[in-house]
C-alpha cells in the first residue's frame, strides 16, 4: 500500500508534524471528504489520499475520472488567517509546488500553464481544485486544495489523449513512486505556504513561478468574449495575475477565472 510509504516519506521530511494523513481505498471525492471532516471540526493539515474516487471532481463542474492504481488523488485542509481576496492564489502555490516536486523527483521539463495547469511536452499532468467555506466576516473558515497527479497512467483514451499525459508516459514507460511525488509536493507546498502566509502574496515565489511559466515572453490569445486580443505574456505579478503586454505596448493584468488565456504555439 503506497500510503505507508507516503507516511514514511513525510516523516523523513519532517512534514508529519504539519500533515495528518489518512488513506482510503475508495472515496467519493477527496475534496468532499475533507470538507465533511472540516465541518466536523478537523484542523489544518488533514490530508486525505484516495486510491480511487467514485465521484472525482474537476473544475467548472467537470468529472475527474479517478480509477485505482495509477494516479495520485489527494486533498488537504487549510485554515488561513488572511482575507478572502488572498485565497485564490493558493491554487497557484499548489501548482508551483507540484511542478517543483516533479522537477525534483523525475527531472522532466515541467512547465506551468497559468494559472495552475502543470504540463510536460504541452500536455497536462496535474489538475488542482480549490474549494472553501467563508464566514460572514469574509474570511475563510477553511480551504480545501485537491490535487490529481497523473503519475503511472499507462495511456489516455479519446479526446484526453491529445491533452493529457503522465509521468510514466513521459519517462518512456518507467514507473514513478506515487508516494515520493506526493510527499515531495506536500513538502514544497508547506514551505511555499509559510512564505505566502508571511507576506499574503506570492512575492517569495514569483521568480520560481515565472521561470517555469510556459507562456513567458510568448504570444498568447486572451479569450475575452467581448473583445478577444493577442499580446505577449510577461509572467505573473505578486497577486498571481498574468501580465500581458498588448500590441499597442500597454499592459493588462488578468485575474484568475476572469478570461481564458491560450498559447499560440502548441502548449495547451
Ligand atoms: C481540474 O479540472 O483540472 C482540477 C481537477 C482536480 C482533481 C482532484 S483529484 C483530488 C481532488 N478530489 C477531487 O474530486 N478533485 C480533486
Amino acid at each position: 500500500m503506497w500510503a505507508d510509504d507516503l507516511k514514511q516519506y513525510l516523516k523523513i521530511l519532517g512534514e508529519d508534524s504539519f500533515y495528518d494523513l489518512r488513506y482510503l481505498e475508495s472515496v467519493d471525492s477527496t475534496n468532499e471528504y475533507v470538507k465533511r471532516e472540516a465541518d466536523r471540526g478537523a484542523g489544518e493539515g488533514l490530508v486525505i489520499v484516495g486510491e480511487e474516487q467514485t465521484a472525482g471532481k474537476g473544475r467548472l463542474g467537470r468529472t475527474w475520472v479517478s480509477p485505482a492504481g495509477e494516479a495520485a488523488y489527494f486533498s488537504f485542509l487549510l485554515q488561513p488567517k488572511f482575507a478572502a481576496e488572498h485565497v485564490a492564489a493558493l491554487t497557484l502555490v499548489m501548482g508551483l509546488s507540484v511542478a517543483q516536486a516533479v522537477r525534483e523527483v523525475v527531472t522532466l521539463p515541467v512547465e506551468i500553464k497559468w494559472p495552475n495547469d502543470i504540463v510536460i511536452d504541452h500536455k497536462k499532468i496535474c489538475g488542482i481544485l480549490s474549494e472553501g467555506r467563508f464566514g460572514s466576516d469574509g474570511k475563510p473558515d477553511y480551504i480545501v486544495i485537491g490535487t490529481g497527479i497523473n503519475v503511472n497512467n499507462r495511456a489516455f483514451e479519446g479526446p484526453l489523449a491529445a491533452i493529457a499525459t503522465s509521468l510514466k508516459i513521459e519517462r518512456g514507460g518507467r514507473e514513478v513512486s506515487r508516494a515520493l511525488v506526493t510527499a515531495t509536493a506536500l513538502k514544497y507546498f508547506h514551505s511555499n505556504y509559510r512564505k505566502y502566509c508571511e507576506t499574503e502574496d506570492l512575492s517569495g515565489m514569483v521568480t520560481d513561478y515565472n521561470f517555469i511559466l510556459a507562456s513567458r515572453d510568448r504570444e498568447v490569445k486572451i479569450e475575452d468574449p467581448k473583445d478577444p486580443y493577442r499580446g505577449i505574456s510577461r509572467g505573473i505579478d505578486q497577486r498571481g495575475r498574468l501580465i500581458v503586454e498588448k500590441e499597442d505596448g500597454t499592459e493588462v493584468k488578468i485575474s484568475t477565472g476572469e478570461v481564458s488565456v491560450r498559447g499560440l504555439y502548441g502548449y495547451i
